[in-house]
């Protein structure tokens, strides 16, 4: 009998996201409010993914979290903040009367397990992936079927976008109380399915500032980013939207990149300044852009988070040429197999052209390895 259960038990997984117009600071700490809204594109699960478990049992005598298989400490405020909202929510329908689906105590403790089937020390943003993760599983658990932008926005900012699939905004809203800063889907991850992704993985070369502390100092210091948030973003915002509802990838890779570069910059305006470029990445920007200009066109776009690592777009029919040039680039240190991870690329030769035109002293090594991947959908879409 369903009121003799002790203990409830979820797994639920979700993906990451990668930000084509950045979000970059803001109006409220505590709730997670940003200055201006973005839009971002969710991976593939088969390739980047968390996996969460959350219980919730009478025999709990606190909770409790592990991330990748150690503990953490559940205080942390925004883990808190998160279980808060959760807990309010459920409280809320069962005032509401809805029908319980899990007639478990709300007092009850919840243990939480996560982790991630991509190398945390490879520096990709897993926080996104890790809270939106957070957010399903409590709400599963809970019995909780509201929009829970807030939850896994109290997370991380960025994570309320890994909810949905394909390509998603997060509009910003204007309410003090944040009740329309919410994440919303602009096109489902079918809608383009010629669209890949190559994570170019970059040893690190520089100490990171995180996210939180830098966007911050950025608010504080930046007028370029007060300049940015209200005057460029909002147009951007329309036009990228316009470009992934047409499948224009021209446009889409020239936005994309001026984007990623608008942001670098109001990190370098920021004081003291931020700088989460390496010479690698900057390498690889050339790279792209030589690219583009033997084509006469934009074939590649990248972008570029809180950190080196590049995040190249491209139709899946240039994906094996621009392989090519970053293995010509940066020849690899490692097996062939293991350099290129994910989705299978047909190996090509360059032609001399393209070698002449991209005009590179090879760095080995600079490119540690590449996934490749593509747009994905959310856990009710790939259940499993
Ligand atoms: C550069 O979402 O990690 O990746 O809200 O403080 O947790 P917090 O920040 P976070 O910031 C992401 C910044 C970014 C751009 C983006 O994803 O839009």
């Amino acid at each position: 009998m369903a009121s003799e259960k002790q203990l409830v038990a979820v797994t639920c997984t979700a993906p990451v996201n990668i930000a084509v117009i950045k979000y970059w600071g803001k109006r409220d700490e505590d709730l997670i409010l940003p200055i201006n809204s973005s839009l971002s594109v969710t991976l593939h699960q088969d390739q980047l993914k968390t996996t969460t478990t959350a219980a919730i049992s009478k025999d709990f005598t606190e909770d409790r979290i592990w991330l990748n298989g150690r503990e953490e400490d559940v205080g942390q405020p925004r883990l808190q903040a998160c279980l808060r909202e959760i807990r309010r929510l459920a409280r809320k329908r069962r005032s509401a009367g809805d029908e319980d689906p899990l007639p478990l105590s709300l007092s009850y403790k919840v243990h939480i397990a996560s982790v991630n089937n991509f190398p945390t020390a490879a520096g990709l943003a897993s926080s996104a992936a890790g809270y939106a993760c957070l957010a399903y599983a409590l709400a599963r658990v809970y019995g909780v079927e509201s929009d829970l932008s807030e939850v896994a926005r109290r997370g991380s900012g960025s994570a309320c976008r890994s909810l949905y699939g394909g390509f998603v905004e997060w509009q910003m809203g204007e309410r003090a109380d944040g009740k329309d800063s919410i994440a919303r889907q602009v096109a489902p991850e079918s809608h383009w399915p010629e669209l890949r992704v190559l994570i170019l993985v970059v040893s690190a070369e520089k100490k990171l500032m995180g996210s939180t502390a830098g966007m911050q100092t950025s608010v504080e210091t930046s007028s370029l980013l007060r300049f940015r948030a209200e005057s460029v973003v909002p147009a951007r915002m329309a036009e990228m939207t316009r470009c992934v509802q047409e499948r224009d990838f021209q446009g889409f890779g020239q936005l994309t990149m001026k984007d990623s570069n608008q942001f670098h910059a109001t990190c370098l305006d920021t004081f003291p300044p931020i700088s989460y470029l390496s010479d690698t990445s900057r390498r690889i920007v050339q790279l792209v852009h030589r690219f583009n200009a033997h084509h006469g066109q934009t074939k590649v776009a990248y972008t570029f988070d809180a950190g080196p690592n590049a995040v190249v777009f491209a139709l899946d029919d240039t994906v094996p040429e621009f392989v090519a040039a970053v293995r010509q680039c940066f020849p690899p240190e490692l097996n062939g197999d293991k350099f290129l991870k994910g989705l299978p690329v047909r190996p090509v030769p360059l032609s001399e052209e393209l070698k002449a035109a991209l005009d590179v002293d090879p760095t080995p090594g600079g490119v540690k390895y590449i996934i490749a991947t593509q747009t994905g959908g959310t856990w009710a879409s790939n259940p499993g």
